[in-house]
């Protein structure tokens, strides 16, 4: 089976899209929607992608399609991704899914309902680090966690115009970074029980830093910051009680470990070639091909929890997007 790739979306992350399925030999894009024609056939016109649509309606009606990447701005994702659905097309939706845990389950509602794929682009899970992370984890190297802490921000000057300073696009750091961190969090520790969170609404009434702490079942506690206008280290470290796991910056796709037990370091090199949005891609053509509906490495229920408690990092922070 050869996956005939949709793309709805013409900007940044949709043009690394295309390199990294250019990457892999298990499907390739064959369609572009844009809000015009004009970035429509430049799209095209790179990638060697022969239908290119002038909107993403046309390219929800495309027949010759197998699965839609949505990579448009947070604020449409639910309402792209709920139009792709519908047209019985199968959806891979940039992070974060949508702008809350109410369009997140609309979302996984009408895939489950249709029996289509859908899962929220969490890259990092399918990187080599992250892969030979799951293991470490998996077999106790450092034993029973006890600490996650991660941060992922830069500082940007404040852009009204930029979707990150922009309200009406979602924009914020929590949505857009602090998602790394916390999906961290959430790998190794699961859901938190209570959430913590400060933060700083800038001029835009976005969020522009936040520091959240998570208390899990069992007393684990994370420790996540994310910012749009700060330098923040952007690596990550998981305390055990026997060892602990750093992860360099940039903690969302590093391409090494260090882990100490016993005052020992030993590091582990996880390096890959080309686009990284390659490995997720590579997991949507393997979900597709064995007729699975989600990936159980970021399962609908993840992007839920995922939003749950981003929404409640937002409600104490003073940002609402519903
Ligand atoms: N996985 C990652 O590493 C990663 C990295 C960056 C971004 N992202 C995610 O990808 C999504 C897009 O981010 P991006 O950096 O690619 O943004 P971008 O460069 O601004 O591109 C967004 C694209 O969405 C389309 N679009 C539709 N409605 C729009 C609107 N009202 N305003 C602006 N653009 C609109 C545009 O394409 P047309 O003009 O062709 O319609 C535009 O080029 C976000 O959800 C972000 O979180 C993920």
């Amino acid at each position: 089976m050869s996956v005939r790739w949709g793309v709805a979306g013409t900007g940044g992350i949709c043009q690394q899209f295309g390199e990294a399925v250019a990457l892999t030999d298990g499907g390739s894009v064959v369609a572009v929607g844009s809000r015009s024609q004009e970035g429509a056939d430049a799209y095209g016109d790179r990638f060697g992608v022969a239908r290119r649509h002038a909107s993403y309606q046309e390219l929800a009606a495309d027949p010759d399609i197998d699965v839609v990447y949505v990579g448009t701005p947070h604020s449409r994702h639910e309402a792209d991704a709920l139009m792709f659905l519908e047209a019985g097309k199968h959806v891979l939706c940039e992070k974060p899914m949508s702008l809350s845990e109410a369009q997140t389950r609309r979302m996984a509602d009408v895939a489950r309902s249709r029996g289509l794929f859908l899962m929220e682009a969490i890259w990092s899970r399918f990187l080599p680090s992250y892969r030979v992370l799951a293991d470490l984890l998996a077999e106790g190297r450092i034993g029973a966690v006890r600490q996650v802490e991660a941060s992922f921000g830069f500082a940007m000057p404040v852009m009204p115009e930029h979707r990150l300073f922009d309200r009406a696009l979602g924009g914020g750091a929590t949505l857009d970074l602090g998602i790394y961190p916390l999906q961290l969090c959430s790998m190794v520790l699961g859901p938190p029980d209570a959430v913590r969170a400060v933060g700083h609404v800038g001029s835009t009434e976005v969020d522009e830093q936040v520091a959240a702490v998570l208390h899990h079942p069992g007393g684990a506690v994370g420790v996540v910051q994310a910012a749009i206008t700060s330098n923040l280290r952007c690596d990550a470290r998981i305390v055990g009680d026997v060892g602990v796991i750093e992860l360099p910056a940039f903690m969302h796709c590093p391409d090494h470990l260090l882990v100490t037990v016993a005052g020992a370091t030993e590091r582990i090199d996880t390096p890959w070639e080309g686009e990284g949005l390659r490995f997720e891609v590579e997991e949507v053509h393997r979900c597709l091909t064995a007729g699975l509906t989600e990936s159980p490495t970021v399962p609908l229920d993840e992007s839920i929890r995922l939003a749950a408690t981003m929404d409640e990092i937002l409600r104490q922070v003073g940002v609402s997007h519903g």
